[in-house]
């Protein structure tokens, strides 16, 4: 049993006291850090969640806290009154801000003691992610881990004072739903009281704020959890965050104003300045110029596009893809002319994770061209393949042939991995960007149909609302994306406010009128009783912290996150349950 601190009163958390404090007398409570016995004085760092501080206990302090200070270990839980003083010169640490002083102890208190703990509760440790998120509740006492959890509360606290200065209400929507189309697989939940009937957990609220709008709540926002059952990449998790908006009586650019505005005031959190009007990019430039409607803008090697200049070439492989309808296109990795051989097939193997066939590449060293594939190219295809590509002395060219989808794929992820390999990417950077008018549809060859790039309830442009039958696949949305540095931090639209165009677009998407009826009869009946023009984003709130946070784990911003297999290595969920509740629920496992 612990000693008590009935009465013993917190005067200071540990990460506050300073120079200022000098020759007060305080009580702080926290963790043990180090112990140090330096022959008859004992030195021990304590920490809470503001800091670390050190205390020293002199045999002065009576016979019976000297000898219990002795006992401190690690992770012990302590209570200590004293004197703040200042450090003497030779002593003082410029690295913590209470490295100035040092808490002269008048009474030390036991509350309670701990194990040996399995992972060292410091910033710099080398310990497995396994075992971190298996003990996360010490992971999360490391210094920078506790400030991640801080962070997160601050930025969560900006927007909602943000959100509530503009007219926000924060509103919270159903967990146990309906399926929600975001492009993933719901999470299920079966309901006992409705045997054989399954509630979804939503992959966002994204019906209900739409409804709410319906409802005249004007502006809509949630802090809101989302769940999709997908594969998981390192940054997604099965359930994640979103800050979650939506107005009414808006247009796109007054989406941008409100939500330019949110940015500027997370990122003040962190020092990071973002521009007053953030820029726009269409997706079509965006899938031009870097290949994906995620550019990261940090640095350059953009798209050129080389078939105008190969398309009659006798380069069958350059020609006859372009022929075909596909495209050729190339990056050029400045200085990169010196890649050895191993380099440059690494560079092709990449493109092959992305479908791409092969990889050409034209080297521009020692005042000579270096390629497999100069020999089949004509003296003018090549010298207007140089100027297109803006080629100097020490270029590498790098080239693929494909369909146009292969060849942005192929190239932008190249892209990506020669910026982060050769260390091209400035630190401290950060290029925010709208993308805007996606197309609303998506072909899926697999499955021979339409899908909603976004989702069914996105607008389509008016200029392109007569084009919807006849070539869906020219229509565009009006919706868009805010892009920061390569990561998409969050999308939405302008949304469908009308029963006929709604049905219309569930139709594109071969959708038919039982169906419709059956998944989304709520609220095609809802718009029929006045619907304001709507609409509104969500932002990965995730996503948001891991950028401000400065870390490239999406695990180290959530306080208690799953494995990238979708488990949790502390409470062991998911698991098994008792064929008692399996019954109840009238369910049966197929073994
Ligand atoms: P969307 O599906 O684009 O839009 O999601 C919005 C943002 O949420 C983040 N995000 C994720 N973060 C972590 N793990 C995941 N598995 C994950 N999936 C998405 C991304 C993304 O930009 N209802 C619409 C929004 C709207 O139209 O208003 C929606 O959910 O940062
Ligand atoms: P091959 O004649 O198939 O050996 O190819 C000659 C060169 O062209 C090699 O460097 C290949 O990597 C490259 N190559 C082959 N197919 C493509 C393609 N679709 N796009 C770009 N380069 C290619």
């Amino acid at each position: 049993m612990g000693e008590t601190i009935k009465d013993f009163k917190r005067t200071h958390l540990c990460g506050e006291i300073s120079k200022k404090n000098e020759s007060q007398e305080i009580i702080i409570m926290g963790w043990v850090q180090k112990r140090r016995d330096h022959g008859g004085v004992i030195f021990a760092d304590i920490r809470d969640r503001s800091g670390i501080i050190q205390v020293v206990f002199n045999p002065d302090i009576g016979e019976e806290s000297f000898s219990k200070a002795d006992q401190l270990r690690s992770e012990y839980v302590v209570a200590v009154k004293g004197e703040v003083e200042l450090r003497p010169e030779g002593n003082i640490n410029p690295d913590i801000y209470t490295g100035e002083i040092e808490i002269k102890c008048q009474e030390l208190r036991i509350l309670d003691k701990a194990k040996t703990p399995p992972i060292q509760v410091e910033d710099d440790i080398d310990a497995g992610e396994d075992i971190r998120l298996k003990y996360r509740y010490l992971d999360l006492r490391r210094p920078k881990m506790t400030q991640i959890v801080g962070l997160r509360h601050k930025i969560t606290k900006a927007t909602r004072d943000y959100l509530d200065q503009n007219g926000f209400w924060e509103i919270e929507t159903p967990i146990l739903t309906k399926s929600t189309p975001e492009g993933a697989r719901d999470y299920l939940v079966p309901s006992r009281v409705n045997p054989g009937q399954f509630f979804a957990l939503p992959q966002s609220p994204q019906i209900f704020k739409q409804l709410l709008m319906v409802s005249g709540m004007e502006r809509y926002f949630q802090i809101a959890r989302c769940f999709r059952d997908e594969d998981l990449r390192a940054n997604r998790q099965p359930e994640f965050t979103q800050i979650d908006m939506e107005m009414s009586f808006v247009n796109r650019e007054d989406v941008f104003e409100i939500t330019n505005g949110l940015m500027k005031k997370i990122f003040a959190e962190v020092d990071i300045d973002v521009p007053d009007k953030i820029k726009k990019m269409s997706y079509q430039e965006a899938m031009e110029r870097f290949g994906t409607d995620k550019p990261d803008l940090r640095f350059g090697m953009e798209l050129k596009d080389l078939s105008p200049i190969v398309e009659n070439s006798n380069f069958n492989i350059f020609s006859g893809t372009v022929k075909s309808g596909g495209q050729v296109k190339g990056i050029n990795y400045k200085g990169g002319a010196d890649s050895s051989r191993s380099i440059i097939d690494n560079f092709e193997e990449h493109v092959k994770l992305f479908k791409a066939k092969g990889l050409a590449w034209i080297a521009l060293r020692d005042g000579e061209l270096k390629s497999p594939i100069a020999k089949f190219l004509s003296k003018e295809e090549l010298d207007n393949i140089l100027t297109k590509m803006n080629a100097e002395e020490g270029d590498l060219l790098l080239i693929v042939a494909d369909k146009a989808s292969i060849v942005a794929n192929a190239l932008s992820n190249l892209r990506l991995k020669i910026a982060k390999d050769f260390d091209l990417i400035p630190s401290e950077v950060y290029k925010f960007v709208w993308i805007i008018d996606f197309p609303l549809f998506e072909y899926d060859e697999e499955e021979d149909c339409f899908q909603s790039k976004h989702h069914p309830f996105a607008a389509p442009v008016d200029e392109d609302i007569d084009k919807l039958e006849k070539d869906p696949a020219s229509v565009r949305a009006d919706a868009y994306d805010l892009v920061l540095n390569g990561e998409e931090l969050g999308g939405g639209s302008i949304r469908i406010n009308n029963r006929p165009l709604q049905q219309k677009v569930f139709s594109v998407l071969s959708m038919s009128e039982k169906e419709q009826q059956e998944k989304f009869g709520f609220l095609l009946e809802a718009f029929d009783y006045g619907t304001p023009p709507h609409g509104g984003i969500a932002f990965g709130m995730d996503r948001l912290m891991m950028i401000t946070a400065r870390t490239d784990s999406i695990r180290d911003v959530i306080a208690f996150p799953k494995t990238q297999r979708a488990t949790s290595l502390l409470t062991n969920a998911p698991s098994k349950v008792s064929k008692k509740q399996l019954k109840e629920l009238g369910l049966s496992l197929r073994s």
